[in-house]
């Protein structure tokens, strides 16, 4: 089976509305895909997403509050075959983490499934509006969208 882990860098904006979607997807699809996610920052370890992702989730009838919060570690490279980050912070943090090219060559920036090459970031929508939050959501649904008919 597949298995893709979402990484930014509290893991409870971005990547938990990632695995999010893409978990609804391969349901949809029926594609069986593990999905999970985990931030750079240990920050906020245990914690449920934040409301305004589990919101926003909801908001396109995809429920997220079972989501808890955990740190990306050196093992999830040996777990994962694509982990996709949303950030070059993120990617910096991951690929510093990797032990060889066959650990690097498993890291992608998330929109680069949709603009190759681009090396764009999803923007950390922690400290704006609720606005950042629909921003994100549309960003990672097309980005899924991609995703799930690629691997
Ligand atoms: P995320 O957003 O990386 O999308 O989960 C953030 C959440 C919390 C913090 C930063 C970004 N923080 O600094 O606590």
């Amino acid at each position: 089976m597949t298995k893709v882990l979402m990484v930014c860098l509290g893991n409870i904006c971005r990547s938990p509305l990632a695995e999010g979607i893409l978990r609804h997807k391969a349901e949809q699809n029926k594609l069986s895909i593990e999905v999970d996610s985990a931030g750079t920052a240990g920050y906020h370890v245990g914690e449920m997403p934040d409301p305004r992702s589990v919101k926003k989730a909801k908001e396109y009838g995809i429920d997220i509050s079972m989501l808890r919060g955990r740190q990306f570690t050196v093992s999830d490279f040996n777990c994962f075959d694509y982990i996709y980050v949303m950030d070059q912070s993120n990617y910096r943090d991951v690929i510093s983490l990797a032990r060889s090219n066959h650990d690097k060559n498993k890291v992608e920036l998330i929109l680069n499934t949709i603009y190759p090459g681009k090396n764009k970031n999803v923007p950390d929508p922690y400290y704006g509006g609720e606005s950042g939050f629909e921003n994100v959501y549309r960003m990672l649904e097309e980005a899924c969208e991609k995703i799930i008919h690629t691997i």
